[in-house]
């Protein structure tokens, strides 16, 4: 049996101890709790929905608790809105990155607080240095002085994190930052997370990557069904213990690649460019076929997969699916001819997020349904539930508002959207980015399968152990074009990162 509560010990930085928190009838949290030293890196981890940022967001106050306590440095805290919160310490990286897309980059980094220059003008040179500077600790190549909007979602993290660090806060409270990160720019953000540790600041890790997790952190919390579980140093554990604790079943492979005939080619590229995107992209993808896209973030994957389908414009080149070409910038008649389309930026592009479940799910097929007359609450409810219930996702009811659902569970929900209009084409951003390792092994299930029925499949994935173990084949993106091109038994994780990183290389030497 695992404790009610944490050890209780001298004051931590963080503590909170049995919070409850309900949202009406969904109870979001029952009994969390959460002891943070400072100069420690702390896990939080558990299933979709399990209630991890509904308590960052308690301690963000966002939400105002029901039950329990709140405690930093041992002192009761009860924080009416985020002011309050960030002016006792706290900074949040939230699992959804919430800019304002009009404002520059350094303007919302320092959103509420520029630095006031001479005659309290604002020092707006001071602002988009002190951002070049963050960006450089960070490594990575934004101009502070764009707009946010138009930003990948990854670089909307990014800024995300370079806004908490530079809060100087003394707890740091990050909600699934790396989920749209790729190798490189997760290893620059350890390397700060670790300077910050050093420095005695206290840190909250939520993922869904036990990698990551081993990796970074000293200490692990483990919650289920919004209660506390269980606490442990990561040393004295490993991914199995944790994951047991996690979902109190058996879980089943990752990667359960299953051989599929391949047949004839449903997709065909042909020199597509799109200039400062990505040029000169040809590549095919076969009936049953699973291929990847392997590159780092910024590489021009998702522009290449946006193009294909036709949510974004291209200069030059064609798109046929099976034989017959794709009018350029229609994803109505891409969809039309047999595309489904499961972007990187759920909410953005991917979810109706205030409407049901249910109608998110059939919305694509509505159309059809409504053309034959079928259009039902009924008919709705029928065409969602089996791929709502394959996929795990967890909601009160099928006519929830999908606004509300966890991260996993909204990722869950566009996926089964897709699905429910039978593709002959699957392009997947992304797929199991935010969902938890159960479903994760669900859906690398459902694609296998998919593909042994015959369905094309363009996968992107940051992940590399999720590329090598679903593609058939990898095709490598480096600064906007196809580096490689390497088959199921020859792709590694060497040859991946070497071709994915090679033009820069080239370019250096
Ligand atoms: N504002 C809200 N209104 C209604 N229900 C909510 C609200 N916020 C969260 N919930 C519900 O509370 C539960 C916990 O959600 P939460 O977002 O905390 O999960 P999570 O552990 O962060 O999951 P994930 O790993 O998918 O991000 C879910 O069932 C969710 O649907
Ligand atoms: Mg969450």
């Amino acid at each position: 049996m695992s404790q009610p509560t944490p050890a209780t010990g001298p004051a931590a930085a963080l503590e909170l101890r049995d919070v409850a928190k309900a949202f009406g009838a969904v109870v979001a949290l029952r009994s969390g709790s959460l002891r943070v030293e400072a100069g420690s890196i702390h896990a939080l981890v558990g299933e979709n929905g399990a209630g991890k940022s509904t308590l960052v967001k308690i301690v963000a106050g966002v939400h105002r608790r029901d039950a329990g306590e709140l405690l930093l440095d041992g002192r009761s805290m009860d924080f009416g809105s985020t002011a309050e919160s960030k002016a006792e310490g706290i900074a949040v990286i939230y699992q959804e990155p919430t800019l304002f897309p009009d404002l520059s980059v350094t303007e919302n980094i320092f959103m509420g607080r520029q630095p006031v220059g001479a005659g309290r003008r604002i020092d707006r040179a001071a602002m988009h240095t002190e951002a070049e500077q963050l960006f450089r600790r960070l490594g990575v190549h934004i101009d502070p002085r764009r707009p946010a909007l138009g930003l990948s979602i990854a670089d909307q993290q990014i800024i995300e994190i370079a806004k908490a660090i530079s809060l100087d806060a003394r707890v740091l409270i990050m909600d699934e930052p790396t989920a749209a990160l790729s190798g490189v720019e997760v290893e620059r953000l350890f390397a700060v997370a670790r300077s910050l540790r050093d420095e005695g600041r206290a840190l909250v890790f939520i993922s869904h990557r036990f990698d990551e997790v081993f990796d970074l952190c000293d200490t692990i919390t483990v919650m289920r069904d919004g209660s506390y579980v269980d606490a442990v140093r990561t040393a004295d554990t490993d991914v199995d213990s944790i994951v047991a604790m996690m979902v109190g079943r058996e879980v089943g492979d990752l990667f359960p690649k299953t051989p599929a005939e391949i047949g004839e080619t449903v997709l065909k590229v042909e020199g597509l460019s799109s200039t400062g995107e990505f040029h000169d992209v040809s590549f095919e993808v076969r009936a049953g076929e699973i291929v990847g896209l392997a590159g780092l973030v910024g590489a021009g994957r998702s522009e290449i997969a946006r193009a294909v389908f036709g949510v974004d414009r291209y200069d030059a080149g064609s798109v046929t699916l099976a034989g017959r070409s794709v009018k350029p910038h229609d994803p109505r008649s891409a969809i039309r001819a047999g595309m489904a389309f499961v972007p990187e930026d759920r909410r953005k592009q991917g979810l109706v997020t205030e409407s049901s479940v249910a109608r998110n799910i059939s919305g694509v097929i509505r159309g059809g349904l409504a053309r034959a007359g079928l259009l039902t609450g009924a008919a709705e409810s029928r065409s969602a539930a089996p791929w709502a219930g394959r996929l795990e996702v967890k909601t009160g009811a099928l006519d929830m508002n999908a606004a509300t659902m966890s991260g996993g569970n909204q990722q869950k929900v566009v996926i089964a959207k897709w699905l429910a209009t039978n593709p002959r084409l699957l392009i997947i951003d992304e797929p199991t980015r935010g969902i938890d390792v159960g479903t994760k092994a669900e859906v690398h299930r459902l694609l296998s399968e998919l593909a042994g029925q015959g369905m094309a499949i363009l996968m992107i994935s940051s992940e590399l152990p999720e590329v090598l173990g679903m593609a058939d084949r990898v095709l490598v993106v480096c600064e906007g074009r196809i580096t490689a091109d390497i088959p199921r038994d020859e792709a590694t994780p060497e040859n991946v990162m070497r071709a994915a990183t090679r033009s820069s290389q080239e370019a250096a030497s």
